[in-house]
């Protein structure tokens, strides 16, 4: 028998998800014979889509909002990176009927640094999050595992910030939003959550004032591509990083794990996901 793995990703809404595009791109990259949809799934049909999938030749799911918290429920093993998070954004069925779930959010966020900023070295000073939602849950977590000093953190709402620093411990500072752009004075590496400066969202109106010269500047969002954070962060010699390889390489493991092979993120398959 011929085997024909699918895999999929799973939200509401789901039609701007690009990771179809992606990948359907690496499939078609590496001659793998398999498929990769996207599939609206509302709250209720959670639990009965993740039960039905696996017996339609599906190998595994990415999830998107608003199922990262939820599905874990529905997991018979839980990674410790999504147990940490939280939230899950990546399942594999495996033969036996086992659900795993794991979070590649933050192994996409650092890999996408590293990958943009070579000399990047987040042990080199205290770590600046603009932003206290699911994004900057799994970023906090990765860069406290990579040894950042320091994370400073300001959200809008202070009560979230101040939730993530009880959860994480005093390695997190809380600052004020009025005063998040004081966190750039000592900061060395400076990251955007929030969805300000997002096609059709507000804008990022914090003072940028304070950003030291070489300090590695991320912004997550990746439509625009180029935000105006990034501009006024590369017009003061910040070494700036896009969103989009966040995505890309976030995908990666799931990637792997369904149709075995370790797939590449590189010029040719950022151009395939805009195209
Ligand atoms: P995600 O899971 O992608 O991180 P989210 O949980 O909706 O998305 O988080 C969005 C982030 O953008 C939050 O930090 C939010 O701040 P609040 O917690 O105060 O809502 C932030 N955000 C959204 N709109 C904002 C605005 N107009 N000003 C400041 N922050 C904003």
């Amino acid at each position: 028998m011929t085997t024909f793995p699918k895999a999929a990703v799973i939200g509401n809404p789901i039609s701007h998800s690009l990771s179809p595009k992606l990948h359907k791109h690496w499939l078609a990259r590496y001659g793998i014979s398999g498929d990769y949809v996207a599939l609206q799934v509302t709250e209720d049909a959670l639990e009965q889509t993740i039960r039905d999938l696996p017996g339609q030749g599906f190998v595994g799911i990415n999830v998107t909002l608003p199922h990262k918290v939820n599905v874990l429920q529905f997991a018979d093993q839980i990674s410790d990176r999504a147990t940490l998070i939280g939230a899950a954004n990546t399942l594999t069925f495996r033969e036996d009927g086992q659900i795993l779930a794991d979070n590649t959010d933050g192994y996409g966020f650092m890999a996408n640094v590293k990958q943009y900023a070579p000399t990047w070295d987040p042990k080199s000073g205290p770590a600046a999050i603009f932003g206290a939602g699911g994004a900057a849950r799994a970023i906090i977590v990765s860069l406290a595992n990579a040894g950042a000093p320091e994370i400073l953190l300001s959200n809008r709402t202070r009560n979230k910030a101040e939730a993530l620093r009880a959860e994480f411990g005093p390695r997190i500072k809380v600052v004020d939003w009025v005063h998040a752009g004081d966190m750039l004075e000592t900061a060395t590496t400076v990251v955007n959550t929030t969805s300000l400066g997002m096609t059709g969202a507000a804008e990022f109106k914090v003072s940028l004032d304070a950003l030291q010269p070489g300090t590695v500047v991320n912004d997550i969002i990746y439509n625009p591509l180029r935000t105006a954070f990034l501009n006024k962060a590369e017009a003061a010699g910040c070494v700036v990083v896009d969103g989009l390889g966040m995505l890309l390489h976030q995908g990666v493991p799931g990637f792997e794990r369904w149709f075995g092979r370790r797939p590449e993120v590189d010029e040719e398959v950022r151009q395939a996901v805009l195209a």
